[in-house]
């Protein structure tokens, strides 16, 4: 065991310009830090451009001091997202703010609402699954985020068809393909995103105050779009805040109106502003991530035709057993939860999490200076041999049935501490259910299912995906009620007519 140095100091790291490595962490990253990290060890720094030192963590002992730091040791403002969400979005408070502010976005992610909404999530799925016929071609992670922005809808505006709910889609889809472009994201880490959004959010406000809504379309700038789309998106979550403000129906469970009508310490309705922010935070965090992360276990799936064929086995016993498809206990499969474990431990779409140091804390074994971030990697520490056995680097979904327990300093796709992710049920809930569904109903075909080649990984929005995403496309698909026992279809068939 290395003794803890006296003085704080950053631990070596490579030598290479900022730009050089901030070029390596956004194309290619996994191999880079894997190179870092025999070089350098489970503690290294890097150095990018408009932000100080990041020292890359992957010591369980480590990971679990960063997740107990206490919330006046670190500053969430200085989080690196170039995109205008808002400065009082929950991803940016401190303290006692930012406690608050949790207590407030998780009452409507609860584990009761969650397994109410199990139902219309199914139904989601089915209506993607009914409208493809053999021949159809899709990119998974844009498939499953046009998925994902269907939940949302209905989760967050309570929407499931019609006019509103397009034009939504449209907005929320529009405003983060543009927001998340690379050009945005190179402005950010050349001026650095907080000052970045800082600029573009007051545009925004400007805009807004003058009803002036733009054309929406691309421009010079590479964030003219982006405030265009703003702005409107802004506008529509605003009418919709009022005309709830105007009900105030306490039976209404999504989220929006659930955060329209919290209320401050006070018993004060926050200002409109902040639910804004909240909801366009919640839109972020549970669409690329949840893309991303599809897309890995995709290409899992299409090398080792062999787990998808378990799956599909063990979710046709669960649907013979039940009578029909049973969402939340299709959600809690074994197999397929291993699946899914294994496959966010091995290609993660947060390649880490981030702490900022207001001042010196002692780290592992480590004494890190005030300034720096601390950054435990979800990818590298996720592949520790002394963890996860000699086979650590190997797809193996049987290493979560057998007893093992992984600690949430050794397995952490999710992030830890006070700042962990919110929505990680709700994520895993729903991403069970559309690989369920994909394994009992579709057959695909994909130019990944005949190599063993693995793309290379690329940032997108602050998530690490296949570079081109993962294509396939659709050589089988089967009826809704495949696999459901004879008696369940009668039943059906009567109650319907
Ligand atoms: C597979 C999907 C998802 C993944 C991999 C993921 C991952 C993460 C990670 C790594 C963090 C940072 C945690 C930390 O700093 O320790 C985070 C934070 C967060 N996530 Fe997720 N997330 C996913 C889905 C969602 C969904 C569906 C929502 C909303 C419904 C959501 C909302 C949030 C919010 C609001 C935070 C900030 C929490 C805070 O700062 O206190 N995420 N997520």
């Amino acid at each position: 065991m290395t003794a803890t140095p006296l003085k704080a100091q950053l631990p070596p790291g490579p030598k290479d310009m900022k730009v050089k490595q901030a070029m390596n962490m956004g194309y290619g990253l996994w191999d880079y830090l894997k190179k870092q990290q025999q070089e350098f060890g489970d503690y290294f720094t890097l150095r990018l451009p408009g932000q100080g030192p990041m020292v890359i963590l992957s010591d369980p002992k480590a990971i679990k001091d960063v997740f107990s730091l206490k919330p006046e040791q670190y500053d969430a403002s200085k989080t690196q997202l170039p995109m205008d969400v808002g400065e009082d979005n929950t991803v940016f408070l401190n303290q006692k703010e930012h406690q608050d502010s949790r207590k407030m976005i998780i009452p409507p992610l609860n584990t009761n609402r969650l397994k109410a909404r199990a139902g219309v999530m199914h139904e989601i799925v089915t209506e993607h699954l009914n409208a493809w016929t053999v021949g159809d071609e899709f990119n998974i992670p844009r498939l499953v985020g046009d998925i994902t922005l269907d939940v949302i809808c209905y989760t967050v505006f309570n929407l499931r068809e019609g006019d509103r709910k397009d034009t939504y889609k449209r907005l929320m889809l529009g405003w983060l393909l543009s927001a998340c472009s690379d050009a945005n994201f190179a402005i950010g880490s050349m001026i650095g995103a907080k000052r970045y959004r800082g600029i573009l959010n007051k545009r925004y406000l400007k805009r807004t105050e003058k009803r002036d809504f733009g054309d929406g379309e691309k421009g010079l700038f590479p964030w003219k779009q982006a405030i265009d789309l703003k702005v409107q998106l802004a506008d529509m979550i605003r009418q919709d805040i009022r005309a709830i403000r105007q009900r105030m129906d306490e039976s209404e469970t999504h989220m929006l109106s659930i955060l329209a009508r919290a209320t401050d310490e006070k018993g004060n309705l926050l200002p409109e502003e902040r639910v804004i922010s909240e909801t366009v935070g919640l839109l972020i965090g549970g669409h690329e991530t949840s893309a991303a992360t599809s897309a890995w276990f995709m290409l899992w799936l299409l090398k080792k035709p062999e787990v998808m064929q378990k799956i599909r086995e063990e979710v046709k016993a669960c649907i013979a057993q039940e009578g029909g498809f049973d969402p939340l206990k299709i959600a809690e499969l074994p197999y397929l939860t291993a699946c899914l474990n294994e496959s966010q431990r091995l290609t993660p779409s947060a390649v880490g999490t981030v702490r900022w140091l207001t001042r010196d804390a002692r780290i592992g074994d480590a004494l890190i200076p005030a300034g720096a971030c601390v950054f435990p990697c979800i990818y590298l520490t996720q592949r520790n041999k002394q963890v996860y056995g000699e086979d650590a680097e190997e797809y193996r979904p049987e290493r979560w049935l057998e007893g093992n327990k992984f600690g949430p300093n050794e397995y952490f796709p999710f992030g830890g501490g006070r700042r962990a992710c919110v929505g990680m049920n709700q994520a895993r809930q729903q991403l069970r259910i559309i690989f369920a569904e994909f394994a009992r109903r579709v057959a695909f075909d994909s130019v990944h299912s005949h190599t063993q080649e693995w793309p290379t990984p690329r940032q997108i929005g602050g998530q690490t995906e296949p570079e081109e995403g993962v294509l396939v496309t659709v050589t089988e698909v089967r009826p809704e009620n495949t696999d459901f026992p004879a008696n369940t279809i009668r039943q059906k068939a009567a109650h319907t007519a």
